[in-house]
């Protein structure tokens, strides 16, 4: 086995480490803080974390979980079924995980992705005990190579006391070479004034994350290939979103204010970001730059058809059919797309920098132009913030898109009052659903909300809205109205009767 193995264990030293999955999982202790690769599916450990949840449907034990953000079933799956999770930071997307976090039973810190590193290293959170990191290889230095995302990998190998590499003999050795490894220096010190990159294809880091040897306790074997996520094919909707999208870039070229290469662009993940990049194949777009976080199939069309010339990410997140070519796929690919760690990839400075581009999805806008990404109703969790406070705050456009109503028709996406804050208005660019955009910048609050109501809302919505409005600027006033007896009276309604609609 061995012998076998020595092309994906290339320093030989550490070929006398490999264990089973299930030795591993034994050397972690209650309580203890585990810091994982992954990252919206791709590059996540696969046989520890469910060799540690066979564990742990035997024996009593709780773990803090910290990856870069959402795994698949053998990570977040597995160990929430078994229920070993006490705390998890920074995104979750897994439907057991959440419904524990929203019944008190895990706990959960919900983190702008580019910060997550910082408060590793600042010490804040409990330090980590075991990096347990996916690899394509491990070089002749004892270099890890990563698989399909970097995410916080780097500052966990870096800060915990003991690491545990687990090699993906399926995984493409196409990766080695796809990441650039960048870590920055300490906050508040020169070393941080220089991080290189003015242009996205720049590389300014290294191949592999390094690690220093006698901190590598263990070397698992894995041969499970990445979950693909589902395909997301545009329906009316979310096409209608996309063109509405698109027109606005359009418009912004033809005043002169965009390129027709655009910025560099972020795009967020899901049904829409899917349905924009599959405009944008026939969009007349050329040489555009992707500055993303995620990177899913739209990105690698858009290559194909020679739209996007170079993409940058800190993950993959790809449907079965391009799960199933990722081999030959990555190898197509090399010189054109590169992983970083999300600290430089979701970095405030180096966002605002390149001039970037962005669009999210909102959970749920209010008429002012404030955003919640995250809590349904304003209590419960749905994924999280990820990275889209670290583009919405310091991109050059920030746009968030939303279906205008949601649940059929029983939800207005649009509100009075958001149930919570995720962008203020502050951040907040342009608003676009499938009725239509509502660019805000240069408007006043009042001008905003007009816009908002009367290009972005539901037809049935609309006149309730624009009720609420103006009751508001009748009996209360000043900058932004409002009726704080009624501002959350649609959420109110649908709590009691199911719908927002008032008079149902
Ligand atoms: N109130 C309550 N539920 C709502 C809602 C609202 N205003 N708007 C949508 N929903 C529900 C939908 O009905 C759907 O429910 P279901 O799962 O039971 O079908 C669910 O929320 C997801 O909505 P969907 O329309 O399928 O959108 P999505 O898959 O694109 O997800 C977010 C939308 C906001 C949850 C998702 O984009 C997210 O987590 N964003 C935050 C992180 C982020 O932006 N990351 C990218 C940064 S790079």
């Amino acid at each position: 086995m061995t012998q076998d193995l020595s092309k994906f264990i290339r320093k030989p030293e550490f070929l006398e480490k490999v264990v089973s999955a299930e030795e591993a999982a034994s050397w972690i202790d209650d309580g203890m803080t585990l810091g994982m690769s992954g990252f919206t599916l791709f590059g996540e450990p696969k046989e520890f974390p469910m060799a540690l949840a066979e564990r742990g449907k035997k024996e009593k034990f709780k773990v803090n979980l910290f990856t870069g953000a959402s795994m698949g079933p053998a990570a977040d799956g597995s160990m929430a079924e078994a229920g070993i999770i006490n705390l998890r930071f920074p995104y979750n997307a897994n439907p057991i995980l959440r419904k524990q976090i929203n019944e008190g039973e895990a706990f959960y810190i919900d983190q702008h992705l580019s910060h997550n590193a910082e408060y590793v290293r600042q010490g804040v959170l409990p330090r980590i005990d075991y990096a347990i990191i996916e690899a394509a290889a491990i070089t002749e230095d004892g270099d890890i190579i990563p698989t399909g995302s970097v995410g916080n990998s780097p500052i966990y190998v870096e800060t915990a006391k003991h690491v545990i590499i687990e090699v993906n003999v399926s995984a493409p050795a196409a990766y080695e070479g796809m990441h650039d490894i960048y870590i920055p220096g300490p906050a508040g010190e020169n070393a941080r004034c220089d991080i290189p990159l003015c242009e996205i294809s720049q590389r300014i880091g290294t191949k592999g994350i390094k690690v220093d040897p006698a901190k590598v306790r263990g070397i698992v074997i894995s041969s499970q290939p990445d979950i693909p996520s589902p395909l997301f094919e545009p329906n009316e909707e979310t096409q209608q979103i996309a063109d509405n999208l698109l027109h606005f870039l359009h418009e912004e070229v033809r005043k002169g204010r965009l390129p027709n290469n655009l910025a560099p662009l972020q795009s967020g993940v899901g049904s829409v970001a899917n349905a924009v990049l599959n405009g944008m194949q026939k969009s007349g777009f050329k040489d555009v730059i992707v500055a993303s976080e995620v990177l899913q199939d739209g990105v690698f069309d858009l290559i194909d058809a020679g739209v996007v010339k170079f993409a940058a990410g800190t993950a993959l997140s790809l449907s079965k059919k391009r799960v199933d070519t990722l081999a030959e796929d990555l190898e197509k690919y090399a010189g054109k797309v590169i992983f970083r760690p999300q600290e430089i990839s979701n970095h405030p400075e180096l966002i605002r920098r390149l001039g970037v581009i962005s669009f999210n999805t909102a959970l749920e806008i209010d008429i002012y132009g404030n955003i919640n990404s995250t809590h349904v109703s304003g209590t419960h969790m749905m994924n999280g913030i990820g990275g889209s406070g670290d583009f919405a705050r310091n991109a050059r456009i920030t746009m968030f898109v939303t279906a205008s109503t949601a649940k059929n028709g029983a939800i207005s996406s649009i509100v009075p009052f958001v149930t919570h804050v995720d962008h203020t208005n502050h951040d907040v660019d342009v608003i676009i659903t499938e009725q239509g955009y509502a660019d805000l910048r240069g408007l006043a609050p009042r001008q905003a909300a007009e816009a908002i109501i009367e290009n972005c809302m539901h037809p049935s919505y609309k006149q309730q809205a624009r009720d609420y409005f103006e009751e508001a600027k009748a009996k209360r006033g000043g900058h932004t109205p409002h009726l704080l007896d009624k501002a959350f009276s649609w959420h109110i309604n649908l709590a009691e009767k199911g719908t927002m609609k008032l008079d149902d």
